[in-house]
């Protein structure tokens, strides 16, 4: 990890997430809901924990993120923070918090920030939320975009599948890259568009990309931690990598636990009191 240029900093923050894009180095995000993870993920040096409202699915058994509350929210995000001391933690503003009505935009981010103790929220959309977003940033809370396939619109997609093929999707998103950068956002997430899409707006835009389906050629890529790690087993959509079978080695583990207990090897002499 030595020769990473951010590896040294004691706390990643905005700034340093823009100075990585200006050098070339990718960031690595992933998501954390608990505080066990986060502790996990801060200690490899991970650039940025993500408490996204993925928590709706891979925490709560949700078929999509839109039934996730701020309540919720802030709950998962400050387990997270207080397991946290170097990554940047940003924080996704959960559906109906923010869409339409700016002043419940910037009440719902400031609960956000004065609860959880995290750096900076993730909202979803382009010109549609740019009053939401600009009123936030007045408040000086860092603002991290999110463009391509927006899970919070899933019933208007009314699809997962990949976004921006056609020309007239794909301008709109290059439109708003540049809405999001220029209304002040430190960052955005490309999640499921065309790798040569994900390109052109990485090359227009300041601000670090944060892919996700996205190729490889945008600045940083994000994940969430349970599909990479094999936990959530069924979903496997082609930008996933596993980094492990955790969820068999789960499995394994307490199935040895459960034999043990059963045949009464468990706890043995040296493990009572
Ligand atoms: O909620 C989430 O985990 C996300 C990432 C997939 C980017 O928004």
């Amino acid at each position: 990890m030595g020769a990473y240029l951010q590896t040294d900093v004691t706390k990643v923050t905005t700034r340093v997430l823009k100075t990585m894009k200006q050098h070339g180095e990718k960031i690595a995000m992933l998501t954390a809901y608990d505080y066990s993870m986060a502790c996990l993920l801060d200690s490899t040096k991970i650039d940025v924990v993500l408490v996204g409202d993925s928590a709706a699915n891979v925490m709560q058994g949700y078929k999509t993120t839109l039934p996730i509350t701020l309540d919720e929210m802030i709950f998962y995000a400050a387990s997270v923070v207080r397991g946290i001391k170097r990554a940047l933690v940003v924080v996704d503003m959960p559906f109906g918090t923010y869409q339409g009505n700016s002043k419940q935009a910037l009440a719902s981010a400031i609960r956000i920030m004065k609860e959880t103790g995290a750096d900076a929220v993730k909202l979803e959309g382009g010109e549609e939320v740019l009053e939401s977003i600009s009123r936030i940033l007045s408040a000086g809370i860092p603002v991290m975009g999110h463009l391509g396939l927006t899970p919070q619109s899933i019933n208007k997609f009314g699809t997962y599948v990949v976004r921006a093929t056609e020309k007239e999707e794909a301008d709109r998103l290059l439109k708003d890259a540049h809405i999001l950068e220029q209304a002040g956002c430190f960052a955005m997430v490309l999640e499921k568009i065309p790798a040569v899409l994900a390109e052109q707006v990485t090359k227009e835009v300041n601000i670090p990309t944060i892919g996700i389906g996205a190729g490889a050629a945008v600045d940083g890529q994000v994940l969430v931690l349970q599909d990479m790690l094999g936990i959530t087993q069924q979903f496997k959509p082609r930008y996933l990598r596993h980094y492990g079978s955790f969820g068999e080695g789960i499995s394994t583990a307490v199935r040895q636990y459960i034999t043990d207990v059963k045949e009464g090897s468990f706890p043995n002499e040296k493990e009572q009191y």
